[in-house]
């Protein structure tokens, strides 16, 4: 094959150009996924319970549900009254089972699966990010938010009514929120899916290692602090604000928020904002015993556990993103990590912790996890600012975003908003924004350094 020449007058232009568009971002690297897989030694302790345990959580995390679970295709029991969707794979799979949003998003077939009769909202696309949408105010009658009276709270987009083993739950008496009414009072925000890949790694961080780096992006204008439990006063670190504890925490949640499945964690059923503070959940929807999900008695070891519990075990056991660099792509990548460090992403995205002593198995146990993450939450300025609080983290402040599996990524940032790296990086810049300067750093280098910090983000 011949490759064409491009005259030197076009190319010329052609670099001229580059810097005014956002094509430097590589896309998402082909090939196989770099993630999915169980931690090494899990992996090779073959037929021992440790894999067992990894391959149980993981048959549950796939698992579809339904109602009562007598949907064929669909054995979990619970789904609904409200729920987004309808297996915790549904928005964790890309590039694999844990991952993040995948390229066809599952809330579009969900609105109307089983004889459901949801209407889509405007703001769920099929070619678009998976969303979870939260109102920041509660509003008055006309719809307009009330600025001193502070919302946040996961708005469901699905009920059962219509849906074939819905019983007696039917439209007259659970009803959407109103979507339509939130976005044109602009008082709506969403958040797409986190990966969990290497998640049992992030779980294991000794406080003290967290607290020895806070401070040391100051030379870049980067303070940041972090997100506490507020039941037991240390360092929380799952989700955009780091809001949750842990692993197991973050599952029942899923679980009840996410799908509408009661749990030993979170042991109600759950209506929206409005509807606690006013009539509370129509009993027509509580179709089945709480909690759903639960210990199971006398049954073998694997199976005695709740799915809680063993979706929790397979985030713990999943091994982190696999860094892959394209063939020929070596010196650039190494060229761009240093960029990296040098312009001051690493003030917060700190490439590695080492984990404390883990009780579990030894590939968590004082190993080097490379998360690209302070995991402590910044100010992040007023673009990305969403106006909820959670914990500590206040409306603009956000946990630095894990870097690891970027190469395989589609969706960028806490509400999906960018599909492209460079763009992505553009938006950490805006008044109140720690990371200003060093996204001024960025807009300042060339073209190929630009590139090759690409193409190495592209190689996580
Ligand atoms: C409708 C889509 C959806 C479903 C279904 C879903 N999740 Fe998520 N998941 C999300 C979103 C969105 C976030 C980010 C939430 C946030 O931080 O605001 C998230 C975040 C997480 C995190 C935090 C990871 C981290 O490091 O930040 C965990 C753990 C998690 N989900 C586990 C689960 C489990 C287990 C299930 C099944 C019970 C599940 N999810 C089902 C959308 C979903
Ligand atoms: C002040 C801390 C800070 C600095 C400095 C910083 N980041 Fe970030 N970064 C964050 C936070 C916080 C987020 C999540 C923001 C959000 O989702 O709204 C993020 C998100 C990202 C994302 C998107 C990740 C995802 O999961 O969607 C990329 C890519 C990224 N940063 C790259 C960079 C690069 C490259 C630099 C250096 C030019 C940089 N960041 C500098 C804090 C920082």
């Amino acid at each position: 094959m011949k490759v064409r020449a491009i005259p030197i007058v076009f190319l010329g232009l052609l670099l001229f150009a580059l810097p005014a568009f956002s094509q430097v971002d590589p896309g998402p690297r082909g090939g196989p996924a770099g993630a999915g897989g169980p931690l090494n030694s899990v992996a090779s302790n073959i037929p021992t319970t440790i894999l067992d345990f990894f391959n149980n959580g993981k048959t549950r995390f796939l698992n579809v549900s339904s109602v009562a679970g007598t949907i064929a295709g669909a054995p979990g029991v619970g789904l609904g009254p409200r729920f987004n969707s309808r297996s915790c794979v549904a928005c964790h799979s890309q590039p694999a089972a844990g991952g993040s949003s995948p390229s066809t998003n599952p809330e579009v077939a969900d609105a109307t699966a089983n004889g459901a009769t949801n209407t889509v909202p405007s703001f769920v696309l099929i070619n678009g990010p998976v969303r979870e949408a939260r109102f920041p105010f509660f509003t008055d009658s006309s719809g307009n938010p009330i600025t001193s009276s502070p919302n946040g709270g996961v708005e469901p987009l699905y009920t059962i009514a219509g849906r074939t083993d819905a019983g007696t739950c039917n439209a007259t008496v659970i009803s959407q929120p109103n979507f339509a009414s939130a976005a044109s009072h602009n008082n709506i925000i969403f958040r797409i899916p986190t990966p969990v890949f290497g998640s049992g790694l992030i779980e294991n961080i000794e406080e003290t290692t967290l607290l020895s780096y806070l401070g040391a992006g100051s030379l870049y204008g980067v303070s940041g602090t972090f997100n506490r439990n507020p039941n037991d006063g240390t360092i929380s670190r799952f989700g955009w604000k780091a809001q949750n504890k842990s692993l197991e925490i973050f599952a029942g949640e899923a679980y009840n928020v996410e799908m509408g499945v009661s749990n030993e964690l979170f042991t109600q059923e759950r209506p929206t904002p409005e509807e606690e503070r006013a009539t509370g959940l129509s009993s027509a929807c509580k179709t089945n015993a709480t909690p759903e999900d639960h210990t199971n008695f006398n049954t073998t070891a694997l199976a005695t556990s709740s799915d809680s519990v063993m979706f929790a075990m397979f985030m713990r056991l999943l091994k982190p993103p696999v860094q892959q660099i394209t063939a020929g792509n070596v010196a650039r990548a190494l060229n761009g990590e240093a960029t990296f460090t040098d312009i001051g992403c690493a003030s917060c995205h700190k490439k590695s912790f080492t984990t404390a002593a883990s009780s579990l198995t030894a590939d968590l146990n004082n190993v080097t996890a490379t998360l690209y993450s302070d995991l402590q939450i910044h100010h992040m300025g007023t673009v990305l600012a969403d106006n909820v609080s959670q914990g500590n983290a206040g409306g603009d402040q956000f946990r630095t975003a894990p870097l690891w599996g970027l190469g395989q990524r589609l969706f960028f940032l806490h509400d999906g908003r960018s599909t492209n790296l460079d763009d992505a990086i553009s938006k950490h810049a805006s008044t109140g924004s720690e990371a200003t300067t060093v996204v001024l750093n960025y807009l300042g280098l060339t073209p190929t350094e630009k590139d090759d910090l690409l193409i190495f983000l592209r190689s996580l």
